[in-house]
């Protein structure tokens, strides 16, 4: 796992304990970083598990909703108003119902090639990330059974010089970093923050995803996992030494942020944690 804080495990009952920790955390991260700069940013996950936590975040108002910013840690290549747009999930569950301002509402620009759609959300990020400290206040993730996070998949080249033995060189591009370094602001110019995808084993194929390095920056990252089918994979997760290209999400432990996994009584059977 990339260098950073050992992350803090939360275990809740089911679903709804879930979903109501994660809305506690999110308008505490809204109000610190509201307070401390004037602003919140936010990446929201997609998939099926923040929809309850989006809808009950939908009735808070003590959050400054003209202060927070909305951008998604990943998007699938269909229309924004497609059922499998996460953009339309978080629309209907939380968006349509909150004033946050429209301008700042930042959907992956999906009417455009996968290539050009993550080359103008990478643009995009770089204006709405503080220029200070372009930085996330909140990254939400989800996790599939097989580990990914977002739309970074089990041998994704974005993973490539994490674990000693995962290169890739690729006749195209040449030979990929062999050690990558541990994310840091200085090389923010140069970084890549968005990247598409074109295979994804989790339909559609095509995607835009953030990469582990803006996630890695983020102040607080939170992982929210439900289910029984999710148990092989949390266990990988946080209890294994499991290859990063196996298990994506080994990948995501922000270098001086919080890390923090919100987990249902069935996703984190066989940790053996204490109940919460
Ligand atoms: C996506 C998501 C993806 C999701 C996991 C978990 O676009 O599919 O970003 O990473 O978070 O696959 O999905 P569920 O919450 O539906 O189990």
């Amino acid at each position: 796992m990339v260098s950073g804080r050992a992350p803090e495990i939360w275990i809740g009952e089911d679903g709804e304990a879930l979903a109501r920790e994660g809305v506690k955390r999110l308008v505490d991260s809204a109000r610190r970083a509201i307070a401390a700069r004037g602003r919140f940013v936010v990446a929201l996950a997609g998939g099926n598990t923040p929809r309850r936590l989006y809808q009950l975040l939908s009735h808070i108002d003590s959050i400054d909703w003209t202060r927070v910013h909305v951008c998604f840690s990943d998007e699938r290549m269909v229309a924004l108003d497609s059922p499998d747009s996460n953009y339309r999930m978080a629309r209907e569950t939380l968006l349509s119902l909150v004033p946050v301002p429209p301008s700042q509402v930042h959907p992956v620009p999906t009417d455009l090639s996968v290539d050009e759609a993550a080359l103008r959300y990478d643009q995009v990020l770089r204006q709405v990330l503080p220029q200070t400290e372009p930085r996330l206040d909140l990254a939400l993730l989800g996790m599939g059974s097989d580990g990914h996070t977002a739309s970074i998949f089990p041998g994704s080249r974005l993973l490539a010089g994490v674990d000693d033995d995962f290169l890739l060189d690729d006749p195209e591009t040449g030979p990929l970093r062999s050690d990558v370094p541990t994310p840091s602001l200085d090389s923010f110019g140069s970084e890549r923050l968005c990247a598409p995808v074109y295979d994804a084993p989790k339909p559609p194929l095509q995607r835009v995803t953030m990469t582990p390095y803006v996630l890695n920056l983020a102040r607080q990252v939170i992982v929210l996992v439900a289910g029984d089918d999710k148990v092989a994979a949390v266990s990988a997760a946080l209890e294994s030494d499991a290859r990063v290209a196996e298990i994506p999400i080994r990948a995501i432990a922000p270098v001086t942020g919080e890390l923090v996994w919100l987990l249902d009584r069935k996703a984190g059977r066989a940790l053996g944690s204490p109940m919460r």
